[in-house]
């Protein structure tokens, strides 16, 4: 399957660690230009780094970001368009959750899901858009989840934000299908980094979550998959390329579950 990839420029948020690693290395393996959007700069390089030992024909730069911040992600659009000469794919990857109980978060726990997982998708949508409109073309595959489309247990904040990054996507689908544009949303199934996997700095990962997803409970999590295993990273990243590429130029505005069967819908 020709996936016309080749040469095209990709914007990857938190392309840094894990799932969003794992996409840009493998858009890096279809010869992309990649800039990683980055909160963690060092994460960034890292992958950059990675790309670079490729040989594909694929090169990376890494661009200062915060999906949170309106002005910040429209100077880290500007900055991918002069720096790559266009932006073809972006891939809204950055979203941050705690694993507790709704009554047991606080305020401030649950701004900052909203700020990350749903503003941040609004936030790169807005600044991508009017580049993509001009160009008459553009792809763009949001990262949801599985929490977002029935809903998840110790997730209440997070999962709501996650559906709305869905139907904001499908909102505009129907807006910019006119101007050549796709939206598609990848739900992963639970991908925790390897463990010989460097953890960046602002990474969810980081605060506690390997102590939630103890092996008992990951035993529990696989046998709830009806294919019995957990997901890679590099299998949720393979449906990102797909949907972003020339293969998938027909499909817009639909959610793929990349869950091992998790979810039927
Ligand atoms: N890992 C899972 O089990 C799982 C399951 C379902 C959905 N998802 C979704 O997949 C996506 C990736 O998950 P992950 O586990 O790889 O996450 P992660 O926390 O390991 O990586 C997120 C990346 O985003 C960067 N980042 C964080 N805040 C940022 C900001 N404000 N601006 C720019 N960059 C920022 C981080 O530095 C990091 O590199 C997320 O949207 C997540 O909600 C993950």
């Amino acid at each position: 399957m020709e996936l016309g990839l080749k040469g095209k420029n990709v914007v990857v948020t938190g392309g840094g660690n894990n799932i969003g690693r794992a996409i840009a290395l493998a858009f890096a393996a279809e010869g992309s230009n990649i800039a990683i959007a980055e909160l963690d700069r060092a994460a960034g390089q890292r992958v950059a780094g990675e790309v670079a030992a490729m040989d594909t024909g694929a090169s990376a730069i890494v661009i200062d970001a915060d999906v949170t911040d309106r002005a910040r992600t429209a100077a880290m659009m500007s900055d991918a368009i002069a720096r790559l000469g266009s932006v073809d794919v972006l891939v809204n990857n950055v979203g941050w959750t705690v694993d507790r109980l709704f009554l047991d978060k606080s305020r401030e726990e649950h701004v900052k899901e909203v700020d990350v997982n749903l503003w941040g998708a609004i936030n790169c949508i807005h600044a991508a858009l009017p580049h993509m409109i001009e160009r008459q073309s553009g792809a763009i595959v949001s990262i949801s989840s599985d929490a977002g489309r029935m809903g998840e247990y110790r997730e209440a904040v997070y999962a709501a934000c996650k559906a709305g990054v869905i139907a904001l996507s499908k909102s505009l689908a129907r807006e910019t299908g006119r101007y050549g544009l796709r939206l598609n949303m990848v739900c992963p199934g639970l991908v925790a980094p390897p463990q010989d996997e460097v953890v960046g700095s602002e990474s969810m990962w980081r605060q506690g979550m390997e102590e939630i997803f103890t092996a008992e409970t990951l035993e529990r999590v696989r046998r709830a998959y009806p294919l019995r295993r957990m997901g890679t990273a590099a299998e949720v990243a393979n449906a990102v390329v797909f949907l972003a590429s020339d293969a998938a130029s027909f499909i817009t505005g639909q959610t793929l579950s990349v869950s091992g069967g998790y979810t039927m819908m």
